[in-house]
């Protein structure tokens, strides 16, 4: 069996968590390897509702290891509180999550100096999640980070601590903005640091050891490939690369112990914050799939912006993360509708667009093309047998994967785990699928 990831192909939300969840039980190892609390993961048990932040959505599943990479930035007390969460729910928390030594912390000032970067952009401001997570990738990449390890010795830390909040303190203050005491900051993290230490470890060895013992890793993604700090709509991203390659810098694995990528997109796209969204639906429609979709942020509460699926885009992600198979999630959202409609070509200043545009300027002005699809009168909410969808939903599937050269072979089909449908010749290469089945 083998190591696979599973990442969002859209600008986020697509439905990790619940596909994480819901194949964990064939895999012994996940994986986070960027992102922070930024994501929101939300998972569906028997009608219970559980958010993941920071820790993989596997912990849901008995016996799993989940690890938390050198890519992912860290507020200690999201990190604590997701556990306390956990713990209320009736999750076991002992051994199984590990967290790097090297990931970065998210501090105090961190916040303070996002909300001034986006006061500062007016209009257009990227509408972040407002957790930090920018500014701890900007002194990562600035060499001034504190990481997770650096909690464990408390002279280190201190000195850290103060050289950071000199420095933000001067760019702090000139805003008009709350400036820091380092004495305050470092009390806090030395004491995180206690809590922490526990779960600090080298998870590229761990990683290594466990692939070379037999184990399988299941490697989770967060946000998605439009929202990558490279290859997304820049500036309108997040700080880290939530594309293939962060899984072998944010973990500390070779490429070679990836033996497939799969995508994850929704049935239509949606978006939170600000930036270009070709295919987003002003109207009525756009409403509806706000509404029965459950369109509102998992981490803010914002509701999404809601448009078509964007074939061009998805077909773009496939490209850049080398995508072999795609899950495909919330068809139901579009039961009942008489017509459905893929974009499936850009037109910029009349001429048709090779690809998507790595400009968000140029992605602001594309004029999206359509392809109508007539909508399947039978609902597909709720189905687990392929041979039960209808064969207007079946043509709908056919279309999409010729178009971004990539084969549908999961569907969920609502959010309850036993809410999908499992296509067994292609799943049964990747994942145990009796196992999967086995805890559904
Ligand atoms: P993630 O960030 O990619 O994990 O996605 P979110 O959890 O932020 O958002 C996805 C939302 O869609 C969650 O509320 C899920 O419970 C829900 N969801 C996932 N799959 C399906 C599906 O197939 N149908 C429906 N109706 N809801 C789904
Ligand atoms: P999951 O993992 C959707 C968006 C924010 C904002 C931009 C930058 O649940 O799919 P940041 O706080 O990261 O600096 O914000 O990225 N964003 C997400 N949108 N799902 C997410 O995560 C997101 N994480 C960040 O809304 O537009
Ligand atoms: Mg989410």
């Amino acid at each position: 069996m083998a190591n696979i990831v599973v990442l969002g192909t859209q600008w986020g939300d697509e439905g990790k968590g619940k596909i994480i969840d819901l194949i964990a039980p064939a895999f012994d190892v996940v994986a986070r390897f960027q992102g922070g609390h930024n994501a929101g993961h939300t998972v569906y048990i028997n009608g219970k509702k559980i958010v993941l932040h920071l820790i993989p959505s596997g912990i849901l599943r008995r016996g799993k290891l989940c690890i938390i990479g050198n890519g992912v930035v860290i507020n200690p007390q999201a990190f604590l509180d997701e556990i306390s969460e956990l713990k209320k729910f009736g999750v076991e928390i002992d051994k199984n999550i590990v967290m790097s030594d090297k990931a970065h912390l998210i501090l105090p000032y961190h916040s303070s100096a996002e909300k001034v970067s986006e006061k500062s952009r007016g209009a257009k401001k990227i509408g972040t999640t407002s957790r930090g997570i920018g500014p701890s990738y900007q002194d990562k990449a600035g060499r001034l980070g504190i990481r997770t390890g650096d909690l464990l010795d408390l002279d280190v830390l201190r000195e850290k601590i103060e050289q950071n909040v000199t420095e933000k303190n001067i760019y702090l203050r000139h805003y008009g903005a709350e400036i820091f005491d380092p004495e305050k900051i470092f009390e806090a993290y030395a004491d995180y640091g206690q809590h922490l230490k526990t779960y600090l470890a080298d998870v590229s060895l761990i990683l290594d050891d466990k692939i070379k013992e037999g184990r399988t890793v299941l490697f989770e993604g967060a946000q998605g490939t439009l929202l990558d700090v490279d290859h997304g709509t820049y500036p309108f991203v997040t700080s880290s690369n939530s594309t293939i390659g962060g899984v072998c810098t944010g973990l500390g694995i070779g490429p070679n112990k990836i033996d497939a990528v799969w995508g994850v997109s929704k049935a239509y796209t949606t978006r939170v914050g600000g930036g270009p969204f070709p295919t987003e639906i002003a109207d009525d429609t756009g409403r509806l799939l706000l509404e029965r979709g459950n369109e509102f942020g998992a981490t803010t509460g914002r509701p999404r912006r809601c448009g078509w699926l964007d074939a061009v885009a998805v077909a773009f992600s496939c490209r850049i993360n080398g995508i072999s198979h795609m899950i495909l999630t919330k068809p139901d959202v579009l039961d009942g509708l008489e017509e459905i409609k893929v974009c499936v070509e850009y037109r910029y200043k009349g001429d048709r667009l090779r690809s998507f545009p790595s400009e968000s300027w140029i992605l602001d002005k594309v004029e999206p093309r359509y392809k109508k699809i007539r909508g399947w009168k039978k609902p597909v909410h709720g189905i687990r047998d392929y041979s039960k969808l209808p064969q207007a939903f079946k043509d709908y599937v056919k279309f999409i994967e010729d178009f971004i050269q990539a084969k549908i072979s999961l569907i969920s089909t609502g959010m309850e785990r036993k809410d999908s449908v499992l296509i067994e010749e292609d799943l049964k290469h990747a994942m145990n699928l009796e196992k999967i089945r086995a805890e559904l």
